[in-house]
């Protein structure tokens, strides 16, 4: 199950006393489930589960539920109750649409393993019971059709460029012949394949206006395509997400080096062309875009302030950090400091930017500070920044995460705030609607949350009036930026 990234949690420290974990029930339980909570007799829409409680959703509010208060209840999977006792109300948590209830078993407890395994058992039994037929009634045909083109495709360079491997490698071809060969196969099929993705990409925003047929399509082209392609490293990263989340810092590192990787010529063409999706190559552009806002930020900063000044730049969910490294490879030395605080929930991107920063700061004996923190974005919203304060950054930028927060989460002043007065902040966000949408949401199963320029200019309103905002496209034209600039001192969390 894919990990959201609103929910990746950093550094966060475990408690000592042993509490049952509580995890979605979506992610602990098949579709198909179709999970039933009963409480005193009506049913509630169910959030998550452990083994000595659970919460739902109550659309009205906390209204009638006090803590403490005892209840009847009854969960129901696949038609047949499972669990039949009384609970007590332990935590009331009011959102912004409802309440979430949290209550604790007083009888028995749930038996998550059991519970899983007689989830699968039902699965199987649907799966044998003509699974693939009715899998296929699902999808519409012409996004079948769409598939098996892609199928073909595959297949048939599979085949030919094995073929010519093969019989190069019997002639004494070189690496650089081998090189020269993938160069040539990755030039000729990047344009057909785009094409293809363009057309399914068509194809399934007539068809797919349901979210019964999504998931129906998404699970038969992972059926059908995806266990083919685990030899092409990018796919094979991209679709499995061994971190848990799409787009790690392994996946920005593919795009950066935009090199041929892979055992045959067929997984280093088809991981180069990967590697070619509008939204990659936008990465590499919108890299240089926040360099050069950076460079400009740091001028003001200069100008400003003069040469002993220290110029301070944040970047959250900073993966790799990149731009940092060949900011400081190009610029090499400028007076006074700079401070980079680089922040991301993941410590294996933090090791790889660090030793790159490092690297580039100790080869030119850049004036730099690098400050690296392990840190999640939902805790900068309920703790800070460690070590800076509140209005201290010149620059403050973010790169490939909010295209997966939900607006409302991300219309949040943590950021903003972090800014020193006269700063300028940048959120990147892909640019919706997206021509190429197909090989990323089918075939890699790696939804984003694509936004137009009004929905990017959204995300900022939250922010007081005296915040200049503007929404700009990087020059690939595949993110939107919202940059906005701080007039005026103050926060607004
Ligand atoms: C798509 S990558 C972008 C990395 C980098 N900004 C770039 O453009 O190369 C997203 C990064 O955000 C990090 N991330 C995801 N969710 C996060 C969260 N809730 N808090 C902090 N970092 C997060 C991931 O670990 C990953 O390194």
């Amino acid at each position: 199950m894919v990990k959201q990234y609103e929910a990746l949690m950093g550094s966060l420290g475990r408690a000592m006393f042993y509490r049952p974990e509580r995890q979605r029930v979506r992610e602990l339980l098949s579709r198909d489930s179709r999970p039933k909570l009963l409480i005193n007799g009506t049913e509630y829409p169910i959030f998550d589960v452990s083994m000595n409680g659970l919460s739902f959703l109550t659309p009205n509010g906390a209204g009638v539920w006090d803590i403490g208060k005892t209840i009847d209840l009854e969960l129901l999977l696949h038609g047949e109750p499972i669990y039949h006792g009384t609970a007590h109300v332990a935590r009331i948590e009011p959102g912004p649409r409802g309440a979430r209830i949290g209550v604790g078993l007083m009888t028995g407890f749930l038996d998550l393993p059991e519970i899983r395994r007689r989830d699968d058992q039902k699965l199987l039994e649907e799966q044998i019971d003509n699974g693939a037929a009715d899998q296929v009634d699902r999808v519409p045909e012409a996004f079948r059709k769409k598939v098996s083109e892609f199928l073909h495709f595959y297949q048939y360079y599979r085949r030919a460029l094995d073929y010519h491997e093969r019989r190069f490698r019997a002639e004494g071809a070189t690496d650089h012949d081998l090189q020269e060969f993938a160069q040539r196969a990755y030039e000729a099929l990047c344009g057909p394949y785009y094409q293809l993705d363009r057309e399914a990409t068509a194809v399934a925003r007539k068809f797919i206006t349901d979210r019964e047929t999504l998931v129906a399509a998404k699970e038969y082209t992972e059926t059908v395509l995806a266990p083919l392609m685990l030899d092409i490293p990018f796919a094979n990263r991209a679709y499995l997400k061994p971190l848990g989340y799409p787009g790690d810092y392994q996946v920005m590192l593919y795009y950066y080096n935009k090199s041929f990787e892979g055992d045959s010529v067929f997984a280093k063409v088809f991981h180069r062309i990967g590697i070619d999706h509008p939204l990659a190559k936008g990465v590499c552009t919108r890299k240089d875009f926040i360099a050069e806002l950076m460079g400009r930020e740091h001028d003001r900063v200069l100008a400003e302030r003069g040469d002993d000044c220290v110029f301070r730049v944040a970047s959250l969910g900073c993966g790799p950090a990149r731009e940092v490294s060949e900011y400081v490879a190009e610029r090499r030395g400028w007076p006074g400091t700079a401070v980079f605080t680089l922040i991301d929930q993941e410590e294996e991107a933090l090791g790889i930017a660090f030793r790159a920063c490092k690297r580039e700061i100790g080869r030119f004996d850049a004036p730099a500070q690098l400050d690296v923190l392990n840190l999640s974005f939902v805790q900068m919203i309920s703790e800070g920044v460690p070590l800076h304060d509140p209005e201290s950054q010149d620059y403050v930028y973010c790169t490939g995460l909010f295209d997966y927060i939900k607006t409302r989460r991300a219309q949040n002043c943590a950021l903003y705030d972090l800014l020193a007065p006269g700063g300028l902040m940048s959120v990147g966000n892909a640019i919706g609607p997206p021509e190429c949408w197909w090989t990323a949401e089918f075939l890699g199963d790696w939804t984003m949350i694509y936004r137009t320029r009004k929905e990017v200019e959204e995300l900022g309103a939250m922010l007081p009036d005296s915040a200049v905002c503007e929404v700009v496209a990087e020059p690939g034209n595949a993110y939107f930026f919202l940059n906005v600039r701080k007039t005026k001192a103050g926060t607004c969390g």
